[in-house]
Formats: structure tokens, C-alpha cells, sequence
């Protein structure tokens, strides 16, 4: 029988303290929310004690989620515990965490302490949480470099004292997996009443093993993993939790565990919290990155047309993202480019594969990814179309009035006449300066991402913003890169503009547009 593994997330706690500037209540909640939609069992929604921002963000999302656990951070001090517990007070079930560090380092030169003065802690501090919940976890701080005898003794106590869950932390990100999960399958060997209390375990990722270490420790006998949604957290980051739902679910035959997660909700989850913390993810990252399900290889590209499974382990609709993307580079074969041509409805006859090819493979070569607007231009556009720009941004100017107010007017060419309109925002001088450069062209676009890459200042300065845009249910890509951000954000639109221009100037051939 296939066991369940419990999901602790600590995104907004142990995640939290990695962030540059802290999130406000709302944040909180919306990042709360979809956790709970996701199905977390526990959500660990902060430290209270530490400051009055995080008790009042404790407090909202405690009277809103329903449906998954709450839990909140205590260390084994009196003021901490009745703090936690007042702010958890409008949740129907809650756990205190407590922790207590249990290594020699964090005895000696952390606490100043010795190891049956931390026992003596760490048990009053059960005992005196038990006076507000039943559901009490008891974290040994830096267990992965206590000695296994100090640990299993410790663990022994607490648990006699009440606590219910045991997790056992890699704090500094020590352990390698056959280590960590060594401790695990020594405390389930030693210490006499574990089978009273769940084994937790906490990673951190200083050498990259915190998900490695996770699913050993569930092979061992731990049966709750803590970590954070993209694996945000203290210095190189918490156990990633989307890839270990991923792994325990597509290792199920060989783990025999499984969780409630609801996978399809991972990575709307997964770009929420990316969001709102402003930590972007990187492309490459496992499940959630942006190349997760891209294939680019020619010979992966073809294998995927003729079998998915040839080259995907999960498939990205199940975790809710995009299906099969296929990234279109110079090294795509003829399969891939009249794969997407399908895709976008397009009959084999509709268009010459040959001529196709050979200028999807110069464009290309130039632009480095194709998307499947640039090969309908190439598939369909006279050569007299295929590099025409009809937008040019020519001049702008911007000011701001004392009410806070951007006034901008912009100058481009279109239609070979020069136009001028003028706008105003309170939202910023890129707000402003979209809203003008849209009440020139008029069409119905919807922007969808804007992302900024500033560097250096005077001469050395680049802004590159690229953008994405949504017009007719299809989406647009603008690039612009110039010394200055603004600068860079017009041209990054007007870039759309002459795309979809181009489309919308080619046959009518093109159904969709
Ligand atoms: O990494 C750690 O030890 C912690 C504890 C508070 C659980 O975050
Ligand atoms: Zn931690």
C-alpha cells in the first residue's frame, strides 16, 4: 500500500526571509490561497514574534484558509509561543513550530549552552504550547550536523512531551543523500516511541541536494517533506516542493508514496510566487522553468512529433502549463516547422515546405528563436513585406506634474506620415508612453509580460525590455534595446506593431488573424 507524504510549505516563511523587501498582507494571502488551492497540507505563513507586519499577515490568513493546515514559527521562548498562538487564534486547527538548534556549533556558540539545558528548553517549550493546540512540530536546528546520539535523544523527549511531528533540518545544507538519509533510518531504528510522532524533513540547498536528500529521507521513513514553490529561500534556497511532488509522483512505482497535491495547479502556483516575490525562475529549472518542456534538438524535436514519451517524462499539461513546445532554432528540422504550421491550421499545400525552410533557417540564423508569427510571414508575405517596418518610433518627451502625474507626447512615423498624440499616467512614464503609441495604431493588444534588464549607468548603460503581447488569442513578442529603459519599452511595442502590421499587410491566406 502506497503511503502518503505530507506537504509543508514554508514559502512565506522560510521563503519570505530570503526576499529583498518584505510582502505585505495581501501578498501574503493571494500566495496563501493558491497554496491551499494547490491542496498543501500545511501552510507555514510566518513568524509572528518578529515583527508586527508578519503577526497581522498570521492573523488575515488564518481567518481565510479553510481547507490546509496553519502553522506558525516559535522559537522555545514563552513570548513567542503565546504570540504564535494568539495569532493563529481564528483558525480552527493550527500547529506551533518550535525549533531549538541541537548541533554542538549551535549549542556551544549560538545558545552558550550545554545539551541538557536545550532538552530542558525545548521540552517547557512543548509543554507550554500544548496549552493552545494539540498539533505541535519540534524542529532540531542544524540536525544534520548534531550527533546521531544528542539527536535521538532529544527527539525522544520531545516527542514524551508532546510533540506530534519531528522535523529534522539539514540547516546549512551539509548533508549529501546517503548521510541525511542515514539519520533518518537511524532515528526510526533507535528511538523507542517514534512511531508517536510523523519524521519531517527540511532541506536547504547549499550543495544543490536539497530535493536528493528529501526523497532519500522518504525512503527512510520520514513522512512529511518541507519546502518552498521554486525552491526560494535562505542563501541557495529550501527544498523546491514542485519537484519533489513531480518526483514522487513519477517514481511512484519505485517510492510507493503518493501526496493530495493537485499537480495541474503547480505552476500557476509556481509563476504567482515568482510574481509576487520578484524572484524570476530560471529557464532551465526543473518543472517550472521556462525550458522545462522545450525541445530545440532537431533529432528531440522529430522523436516528439512521432511519440511524446520518446522525450517527456511528464507532460506539461498535467502540471498546467503549455503542451508540447517546440522551440524553433536553427537547428529544427523540416518536421518541426511543418509541425507548427499544423498546429496553426496550415495544410501541407497551403504553402512550399522547401521555400519555407530555407528562409525559416536565415531567419533563424539572425534572430536566433522563430516564432510561428515570423513563419506565416515567411510561408505567406511577398518578399516585399517580409522586412518592411511601417511603425518607427522618431522622438518623446516626458514630464511629471506635481500631483504626481506623467504627461508624455510621442512622435512615430506611420503610414509614412509623422503623428503625434500625447498621454497621461499616474502609473509611470512606460504606462504613459503605451497608452499614447496604442491610441495611434488602435489595435486591440493586451499586454501580457514586460520584463526590464537594466545595466551600468553613462556610457556603458543598455536597457533591454522584452515584452509579450496579446492580439486575436495569439501572442507577439517585441524586443527593444537601447541605452535607456524607456527608450527601450517604446521600442519594444512598437516592435509588436510592425509584427502584427506584417501579418495583418500579408494574403489572406491567414485564417485566424
Ligand atoms: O532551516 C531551518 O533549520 C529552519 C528551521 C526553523 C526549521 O528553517
Ligand atoms: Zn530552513
Amino acid at each position: 500500500m502506497k503511503e502518503r507524504i505530507i506537504i509543508f510549505d514554508t514559502t512565506l516563511r522560510d521563503g519570505e526571509q530570503a526576499l529583498q523587501s518584505s510582502l505585505t498582507v495581501s501578498q501574503k494571502l493571494e500566495i496563501a490561497l493558491s497554496l491551499e488551492k494547490m491542496g498543501v497540507d500545511v501552510i507555514e505563513v510566518g513568524f509572528p514574534i518578529s515583527s508586527p507586519g508578519d503577526f497581522e499577515s498570521v492573523k488575515k490568513i488564518s481567518s481565510v484558509i479553510k481547507n490546509s493546515r496553519i502553522c506558525s514559527l516559535a522559537r522555545c521562548v514563552d513570548q513567542d509561543i503565546d504570540v504564535a498562538a494568539e495569532s493563529m487564534k481564528d483558525s480552527e486547527k493550527f500547529r506551533i513550530h518550535l525549533f531549538l538548534g541541537t548541533s554542538k556549533i549551535h549549542v556551544e556558540s549560538k545558545l552558550r549552552k550545554n545539551f541538557n539545558e536545550i532538552i530542558d528548553m525545548a521540552v517547557r517549550s512543548i509543554i507550554r504550547a500544548s496549552k493552545y493546540t494539540d498539533d505541535i512540530e519540534f524542529s532540531c536546528e542544524d540536525a544534520g550536523r548534531t550527533s546521531i546520539d544528542n539527536l535521538c535523544l532529544i527527539v525522544e523527549k520531545v516527542i514524551k512531551a508532546g510533540a506530534t511531528t519531528i522535523n529534522i533540518p539539514d540547516t546549512v545544507g551539509y548533508t549529501i543523500p546517503t548521510e541525511f538519509s542515514e539519520i533518518i533510518r537511524l532515528l526510526v531504528l533507535k528511538v523507542p516511541n517514534i512511531d508517536s510522532a510523523i519524521i519531517s524533513v527540511h532541506c536547504h540547498n547549499d550543495l544543490g541536494m536539497a530535493v536528493g536528500n528529501s526523497i532519500s529521507a522518504i525512503q527512510n521513513g520520514a513522512r512529511q517533506v518541507e519546502g518552498t514553490i521554486n525552491g526560494i529561500g535562505e542563501r541557495a534556497g529550501n527544498t523546491a516542493l514542485e519537484e519533489v511532488i513531480m518526483a514522487i509522483k513519477t517514481k511512484s512505482d519505485v517510492l510507493q508514496k503518493y501526496t493530495n497535491i493537485k499537480i495541474n495547479k503547480i505552476y500557476a502556483t509556481s509563476k504567482i510566487v515568482s510574481q509576487i516575490c520578484q524572484m524570476p525562475i530560471p529557464a532551465n529549472k526543473a518543472i517550472v522553468g521556462s525550458n522545462a518542456f522545450s525541445h530545440s534538438s532537431g533529432i528531440h524535436q522529430d522523436g516528439m512529433i512521432k511519440n511524446r514519451n520518446n522525450y517527456e517524462i511528464i507532460f506539461p499539461e498535467s502540471i498546467g502549463a503549455k503542451n508540447i513546445s517546440l522551440n524553433l532554432t536553427s537547428r529544427s528540422g523540416r518536421a518541426a516547422v511543418n509541425y507548427r504550421m499544423k498546429e496553426m491550421g496550415y495544410k501541407v499545400c497551403d504553402y512550399s515546405i522547401d521555400q519555407l525552410y530555407s528562409s525559416f533557417l536565415k531567419l533563424a540564423d539572425q534572430k536566433g528563436q522563430v516564432f510561428d508569427y515570423d513563419l506565416e510571414i515567411l510561408a505567406f508575405a511577398n518578399d516585399k513585406y517580409k522586412n518592411l517596418d511601417n511603425f518607427y518610433l522618431k522622438c518623446f518627451t516626458i514630464q511629471k506634474d506635481y500631483q504626481g502625474c506623467f504627461i508624455v507626447s510621442v512622435i512615430i512615423s506611420c503610414d509614412n506620415k509623422e503623428i503625434q498624440q500625447t498621454s497621461t499616467s499616474y502609473y509611470g512614464p512606460i504606462d504613459a508612453i503605451y497608452l499614447a503609441l496604442n491610441k495611434i495604431v488602435q489595435y486591440p493588444i493586451q499586454l501580457k509580460k514586460f520584463e526590464l534588464l537594466s545595466q551600468d549607468l553613462g556610457d556603458n548603460s543598455i536597457s533591454r525590455v522584452s515584452i509579450i503581447v496579446e492580439y486575436n488569442n495569439r501572442d507577439f513578442y517585441g524586443l527593444g534595446i537601447e541605452k535607456d529603459f524607456i527608450t527601450s519599452s517604446a521600442q519594444a511595442l512598437i516592435n509588436v506593431f510592425n509584427y502584427i502590421w506584417r501579418l495583418k499587410t500579408i494574403s489572406i491566406k491567414l485564417k485566424n488573424l
